[in-house]
């Protein structure tokens, strides 16, 4: 597996197709609705883990949110993938691209269900935050990137 940026056309069409798969279909939302204003923003980075056998099945995004501070956005592991490190070695990779451009902090806001797993990776919950479709309860979180 490797985490690298899409360039291609074929690249982003596979990374929103796992973004929609994963984070929008499960809540019958329509196609489309997986995209956020600021993708296309050069700020904004996008990186994704691929497989050994080209399938893409890691997607995640970082863009700077405030001074010094960096947020992470839309992380998405196909479901077949869950529990193999994917998750962690797509936050890393952000975190130490982030830490490279001298940001101090990083920040997201997780999904109820995975808040245990950015504990693991050492952030801290700073406060409830929206609840996404009427349902997903989400926390926003906060982490110190090592300088
Ligand atoms: C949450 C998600 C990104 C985690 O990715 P992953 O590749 O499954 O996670 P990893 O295998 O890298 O896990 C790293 C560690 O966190 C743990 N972990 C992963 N998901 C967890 C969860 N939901 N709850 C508790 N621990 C979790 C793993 O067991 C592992 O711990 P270990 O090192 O002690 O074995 C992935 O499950 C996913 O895409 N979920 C659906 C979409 C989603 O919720 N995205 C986040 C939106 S905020």
């Amino acid at each position: 597996m490797i985490i690298r940026q899409p360039s291609t056309a074929a690249d982003f069409a596979a990374y929103y197709a796992l973004r929609y798969q994963v984070l929008r279909q499960p809540w019958q939302q329509p196609p489309g609705s997986e995209r956020a204003d600021d993708d296309e923003v050069a700020a904004t980075h996008h990186i994704m883990a691929v497989a050994d056998d080209g399938m893409v099945i890691g997607v995640a995004r970082l863009h700077p949110s405030e001074k010094n501070q960096v947020q992470v956005r839309a992380v998405a592991v196909h479901p077949d993938w869950h529990g193999r490190g994917v998750g962690l070695q797509l936050m890393t990779y952000l975190e130490e691209t982030a830490a490279a451009q001298g940001f101090t902090e990083c920040i997201l806001h997780a999904r109820e269900s995975a808040v245990a797993f950015y504990r693991k990776l050492g952030y801290t919950v700073v406060a409830p935050s929206h609840t996404l479709f009427g349902v997903i309860p989400h926390f926003l979180m906060r982490k110190l990137l090592a300088s």
